[in-house]
């Protein structure tokens, strides 16, 4: 399969989601109603973004004029928000090999919109708005299976794949560009009150179902392996696996791919966790 071309400037990610909107509404006349109402008669991603999350959280409780109100008034107050859905389009077209347009996690990924709702979520708590945050955070969590509290720091070009499952606490932070997969916890020891959650560098892998407890630093571009419970910090551009997680692979270089640097890793043991 073509690996999707990854979308260079911020105009191009709209551009790209129109045409991809355009050409599944011909291939697919059943849709064509949906992809109008969702992206085709917007004018920009903010719009289309905000259309997505009320058409997705709306309710009885909290109409979905509501949210796309609030949607459209942290856009426009944070433009750091709409920017860093953009990058998280691109992160999925960079990284998942079985998407084909941005078309699917724009409308059908759950990982990707949970998170772009969170952003909204997070934005409300920075307001104060703390009350209605958690009415953001209890839908999400309703709908998607994904609790992200809106304390959280998190930021652009993630990519949250699958999605089901993970759970990220108050105090944690997550740097650019990470990729998460499914059943990953960013959690507390429940030893710890405060400040407590993990603090995740920067270009970091969590495979599924990957616990990260307490407050401890993943390094940069490290790689949590799946299934692993991690109780202590990891060291940049090093793996960890198991449980409790133990260093498994550690290259010389922390960015091997900047720095060109070829030598072979040599397994450091003052780093064993
Ligand atoms: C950890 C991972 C990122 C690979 O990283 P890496 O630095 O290239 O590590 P390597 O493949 O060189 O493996 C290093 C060691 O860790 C072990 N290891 C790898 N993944 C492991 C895991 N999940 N649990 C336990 N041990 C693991 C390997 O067997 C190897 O052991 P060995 O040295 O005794 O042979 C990858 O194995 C992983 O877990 N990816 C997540 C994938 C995922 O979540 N998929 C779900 C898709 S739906």
């Amino acid at each position: 399969m073509p690996k999707l071309e990854v979308v260079a400037s911020q105009d191009s990610v709209w551009n790209q989601l129109r045409s991809s909107a355009e050409a599944a509404g011909r291939e697919e006349p059943h849709l064509a109603s949906l992809l109008n109402a969702v992206i085709l008669s917007h004018h920009d991603l903010s719009a289309a973004l905000s259309f997505q999350i009320a058409r997705k959280l709306g309710d009885e409780e909290l109409r979905a004029m509501t949210v796309r109100e609030v949607c459209l008034s942290a856009f426009q107050a944070d433009t750091t928000i709409v920017a860093a859905a953009e990058a998280d389009l691109q992160a999925v077209a960079e990284r998942d090999p079985a998407i084909k347009t941005l078309l699917q996690p724009f409308l059908y990924f759950k990982g990707f919109q949970a998170l772009q709702a969170s952003r909204v979520a997070h934005w409300l708590w920075t307001q104060g708005r703390e009350t209605l945050a958690f009415h953001f955070q209890s839908r999400i969590s309703e709908l998607f299976q994904i609790d992200i509290h809106p304390g959280a720091r998190l930021g652009s070009g993630l990519f949250l794949d699958h999605g089901t499952g993970i759970v990220i606490g108050e105090t944690a932070v997550v740097g650019d560009q990470v990729s998460m997969l499914h059943g990953v916890t960013l959690g507390g020891t429940g030893a710890e009150r405060g400040d407590r959650h993990p603090k995740i560098g920067k270009g970091v892998l969590l495979g599924a179902g990957a616990k990260v407890l307490g407050n401890i630093v993943v390094g940069d571009y490290a790689k949590v392996a799946s299934g692993s419970v991690v109780l202590k910090p990891v060291p940049a551009g090093c793996t960890v696996a198991g449980v409790p997680a133990r260093l498994v692979n550690c290259p010389t270089a922390a960015e091997p791919a900047r720095t060109m640097d070829h030598t072979l890793a040599d397994v450091v043991y003052d780093f064993v966790i």
